[in-house]
């Protein structure tokens, strides 16, 4: 076995939601980075996904897809470690969807949180639809093709691996006896056919359940200290100009306490505190806490400190994603061979998966 095959596998998406900001930096990509040089990685933009929601006006998802892979590129996700591409060009996604949903009971996916939750957040959309109901389903598929040992994602995600869990378990109590030891053997590597009786043979599972993995995603906040999101508005890019960032940064939320500078503020209570606490080193943040709570520095000083901080982070990220920006027929390569690499291995998966339906 080579060194890559004895590797886990994670497998993750992303919603094309257009440029990445601070918050969907640090709550995935950040750790996918650091991800890349341990497992055996794939990364997608799930682009179908964000027509559950946003079909009656899905913009440019083409566009919006090519700014998400910079973003994943300019981050350092690097396409020699991991397979990236996008979902919609690897059409068994959808198939095995639709497999999925004769499994699967509806109030399966009428108990999952999020369906009700977002309905509530979203009103102004009207999310009574199949394929709204359906988005676990979706992103069990997702998963489930790249048979992934983990899949990193914060814990807002954890019902869908949950779901998607069940989903392989019902599945491969449904069709797994119609694989024959010697269907599983050859489906696995030629020393294995060889061993008289593998382990691996006993323990074939059509569809593997694989375990979250729970990345940590700091909490961000944004301009107007609410949680750092799209749809309030209050975010600031990962890859902003350094003086817009430092313009936002100025009009930035502070602890409510400091009204006038004299008066002493609580970084813990502060949103441009939990900025510190993400972006800056330990000294900077120690100079931040006894500052702020003996109102030695002013709330001017301190943002400026965080926008250095943040900046120090981003710039790298920046530049990189600037080089490629300026190479779209590099990044169209790498979405191919992506798209290409990803197709083999889904595909593969739906044979074993059809042989095993009968289909
Ligand atoms: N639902 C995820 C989100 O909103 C995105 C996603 C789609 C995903 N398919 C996936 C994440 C598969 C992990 C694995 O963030
Ligand atoms: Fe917030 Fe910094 Fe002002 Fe304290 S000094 S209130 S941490 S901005």
């Amino acid at each position: 076995m080579t060194d890559e095959r004895s590797k886990r596998r994670i497998l993750s998406g992303m919603r094309p939601t257009g440029r990445l900001h601070l918050g969907n930096y640090m709550g995935a990509l950040y750790n996918w980075v650091r991800l890349q040089h341990e497992y055996e990685c794939y990364f997608f933009i799930a682009d179908i996904h964000a027509l559950t929601t946003d079909y009656a006006a899905p913009g440019d998802l083409k566009q919006k897809s090519l700014e998400v892979m910079l973003d994943f590129l300019g981050a350092g996700l690097d396409p020699e470690l991991c397979v990236l591409f996008k979902q919609s060009d690897v059409p068994a996604h959808s198939e095995l969807n639709t497999l999925f949903g004769m499994i699967t009971p509806i109030s399966w996916l009428e108990r999952v949180p999020t369906y009700k939750d977002q309905q509530e957040q979203l009103r102004e959309k009207d999310l009574a639809t199949f394929g709204f109901l359906g988005y676990p389903l979706l992103q069990a598929a997702d998963i489930l093709l790249y048979k992934p040992d983990f899949v990193p994602v914060g814990a807002d995600q954890v019902s869908h691996i949950e779901l998607t869990r069940e989903v392989a378990r019902r599945f491969n109590q449904l069709y797994e006896s119609a694989v024959t030891p010697e269907v599983a053997a050859a489906k696995s590597d030629k020393e294995l056919m060889k061993a008289e009786i593998s382990e691996d043979v006993l323990e074939y599972q059509l569809l593997p359940e694989p375990k979250a993995l729970l990345t940590p995603s700091p909490k961000l906040s944004g301009l107007d200290g609410r949680k750092m999101s799209k749809s309030y508005g209050n975010t600031i890019g990962l890859t902003e100009a350094p003086e817009d960032v430092r313009k936002k940064l100025k009009t930035m939320v502070t602890d409510p306490a400091r009204v006038r500078r004299t008066d002493p503020g609580d970084p813990d209570v502060c949103p441009v505190g939990d900025l510190h606490k993400v972006f800056s080193t330990p000294e900077t943040l120690a100079k931040v806490y006894d500052g702020c709570r003996t109102a030695t520095i002013g709330c001017i000083e301190c943002k400026g400190w965080c926008a250095d901080s943040i900046l120090r982070e981003v710039e790298p990220i920046t530049a990189r994603r600037a080089g490629f920006a300026a190479q779209p027929d590099v990044v169209r390569e790498i979405l191919a061979a992506g798209a290409a690499k990803a197709n083999a291995f889904a595909n593969a998966t739906m044979r074993d998966v059809k042989n095993a339906i009968g289909l």
